[in-house]
């Protein structure tokens, strides 16, 4: 039969191990996923960021002023119906590459 430090010792090498991979960095976004997270803004901003008429455009606006709109938006410094719920829902890095990503578009 086992001893109970040979158990011990097991279950503290797993542990360890998951606790390992947890604190790994999270891995960086694909550019497709990049796309995914900007379609999601696309249903009010206009495809491609691009919003006619009264609506507000993304695309090709600089990435620093986006940047600094959405983590208002996040922190609560901007107030608006919309924008501060959705901005919660994203990382600051996450936000950060959405926005480069629509101020790429020409
Ligand atoms: C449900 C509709 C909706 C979605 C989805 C949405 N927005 Fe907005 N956005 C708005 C509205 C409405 C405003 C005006 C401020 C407010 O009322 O919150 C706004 C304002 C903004 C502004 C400020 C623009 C300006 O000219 O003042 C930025 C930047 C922005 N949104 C970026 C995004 C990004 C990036 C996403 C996707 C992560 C996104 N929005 C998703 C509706 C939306």
């Amino acid at each position: 039969m086992q001893s109970l430090v040979q158990i011990v010792g097991v279950l503290t090498v797993c542990l360890t191990a998951t606790f390992n991979a947890s604190a790994q960095a999270t891995p960086e976004p694909s550019e497709l996923q990049v796309q995914v997270w900007a379609a999601a803004c696309m249903a009010c901003h206009g495809t491609n960021g691009k919003a006619e008429g009264a609506g507000r455009p993304l695309a090709g606006q600089p990435a620093d002023t986006l940047i600094k709109i959405l983590n208002f938006a996040r922190t609560g410094l901007y107030t608006g119906l919309i924008m501060p719920q959705i901005a919660k829902g994203y990382s600051e890095d996450e936000l950060k590459r959405i926005a480069t990503y629509f101020s790429q578009i020409k």
